[in-house]
């Protein structure tokens, strides 16, 4: 097993490279070049308002009128257009007598092209305020609406995240954005950020600021009812992950340097007792209603608590953080050529919560000598019994625990399952560490693991473990 020391100075380098992992991170705008070279001693949590309530969407035709607004710009995919989710919505605007227009087009897994039909879309309309009614591909794209639509003049990369973009900080007004999610994942609605694929470099990136954060998540465990087995399957892993590295991320006061200036202090601040809580609770449903949820549709208990579990670790992680399995995750979407999954249309992808949790195992193996009693208290809390576990055994309990998930919840177990070889490692590699040389400023998972290069080929077996 690795030592402490070692994981936490794999964790920190993640944590210092500026922008880590795109989707969960927004502090890449912040420069901390004064801050004092010591450690962190505090934490503070941001968050969208969020109002939970099984049929709660009937609400929102009233919030848009107590927001003054008179045409409501409504954001959603060609699949859910139809769906009652959706419906639902509409039929709170017409009843409260409110304006709108229905964008259909978002795609699943957004490009920059796609972004730009949103905003063009947008910039027609003189909208007052957006609605996002779907999952993360839909509320990311309003996000990215919102902004562009209330700063018309600014250039699409004036505020993508540097290095590729200028990273600028959002200093325009945006207007009021409600958002709706049906699937029970990515905690969007309460997030900072929106990602999508830039097609020039065929890498995901994202915006990131605190502006962009949704003025209300409302929601509403009927949307879950019409989302299919797999987007319910995947979409629950990315909740899964989210817990264990919130919960697992380095601790707040470990993390340094403290900032010079509190508007400093970074979005992913690292574990700490508020975030703890959303982890823990998130742990403990997934262990009680995951599966449930997912093979039947129809339990209501089981889909509210998951739908209610994605947002709270949204929460969870758009304050404390994750770190190596969405790291990894980048190379592993971003390269998919002959993965199809059901549910998610007809071309090759890996959703997002299949490309995190697909490393989760090797990842928690190596993580658990940083903090093995938490290790094993997430294992605990997703169903194993600890009972005469050494903290030696953390990471194989946990990693094993996480198996019989995958096991359990039938999906693919590997890299190998999501159509890559061996002979993909130096691509995946190559992939990580640019996370490592467009984003990660080089430094990506590898020094501390003793490894110098991509050519290392410690790192390429690293990736060999995991495929395996
Ligand atoms: N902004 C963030 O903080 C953040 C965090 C994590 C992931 N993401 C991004 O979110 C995207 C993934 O979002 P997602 O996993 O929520 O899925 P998604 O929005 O891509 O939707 C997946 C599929 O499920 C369908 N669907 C969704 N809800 C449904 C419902 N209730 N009924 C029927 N069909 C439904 C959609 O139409 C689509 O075909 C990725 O682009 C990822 O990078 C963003
Ligand atoms: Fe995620």
């Amino acid at each position: 097993m690795a030592s402490r020391k070692r994981v936490f100075d794999l964790l920190r380098t993640i944590d210092k490279a500026s922008c880590q992992c795109p989707a969960h991170s927004y502090r890449g705008n912040f420069h901390v070049s004064n801050a004092t070279p010591v450690l962190d001693y505090t934490f503070e949590i941001k968050n969208s308002t969020v109002r939970y309530g099984i049929g709660v969407t009937q609400e929102v035709g009233l919030d848009l009128v107590n927001f003054g607004a008179k045409n409501v710009c409504v954001m959603t995919d060609s699949n859910l257009v139809s769906l009652k989710p959706v419906k639902s919505v509409l039929d709170s605007l017409t009843k409260n007598g409110v304006n709108y227009k229905v964008y259909d087009k978002v795609q699943v897994e957004p490009t920059d092209t796609s972004f730009k039909d949103a905003v063009e879309f947008a910039k027609k309309g003189n909208f007052d305020s957006f609605v996002a009614v779907g999952g993360g591909s839909v509320m990311d794209t309003c996000k990215a609406a919102n902004l562009y639509y209330s700063d018309p003049e600014a250039d699409f990369l004036d505020y993508v995240n540097a290095p590729i973009g200028k990273g600028k900080p959002v200093d325009v007004k945006l207007k009021p954005m409600i958002a709706l999610p049906t699937t029970s994942g990515t905690g969007s609605e309460t997030t900072g950020t929106c990602i999508f694929d830039f097609e020039e470099i065929h890498a995901k990136t994202g915006i990131s600021h605190n502006a962009l954060r949704p003025h209300l998540a409302i929601i509403d465990p009927l949307h879950t009812f019409s989302m299919p087995e797999k987007v319910a399957n995947y979409s629950g892993f990315d909740v899964f992950c989210h817990a264990l590295e919130s919960f697992t991320a380095i601790p707040y006061n470990e993390r340094g340097p403290a900032p010079s200036n509190p508007a400093l202090r970074p979005a992913y601040q690292g574990s700490n007792p508020i975030s703890d809580v959303w982890a823990r609770f998130c742990l403990q449903t997934i262990q009680r209603h995951f599966s449930q949820s997912v093979y039947n549709p129809d339990d209501i208990t089981a889909r509210s608590y998951m739908h209610l579990a994605g947002t709270m670790a949204g929460v969870g992680i758009g304050n404390a953080g994750v770190h190596l399995c969405h790291g990894l995750a980048y190379p592993i979407a971003g390269n998919a050529k002959t993965f199809v999954p059901k549910d998610y249309g007809e071309k090759p992808m890996i959703p997002h919560g299949l490309s995190v949790v697909v490393t989760a195992p090797a990842v928690f193996r190596f993580t658990a000598a940083s903090d093995p009693e938490k290790h094993l208290e997430a294992a605990s809390l997703l169903g194993a019994d600890i009972t005469g576990k050494k903290k030696a055994d953390a990471g194989d309990v946990l990693a094993d625990t996480i198996l019989k998930y995958m096991e359990k919840m039938k999906i693919e177990n590997g890299l190998s399952d999501l159509g890559y070889t061996s002979k993909d490692i130096p691509k995946l590699v190559k992939g990580a560490l640019p996370q490592s040389s467009a984003y990660l400023t080089n430094r990506w998972m590898v020094s501390p693991l003793g490894f110098t290069s991509e050519d290392n080929p410690k790192f390429k077996g690293a990736f060999r473990l995991i495929v395996i």
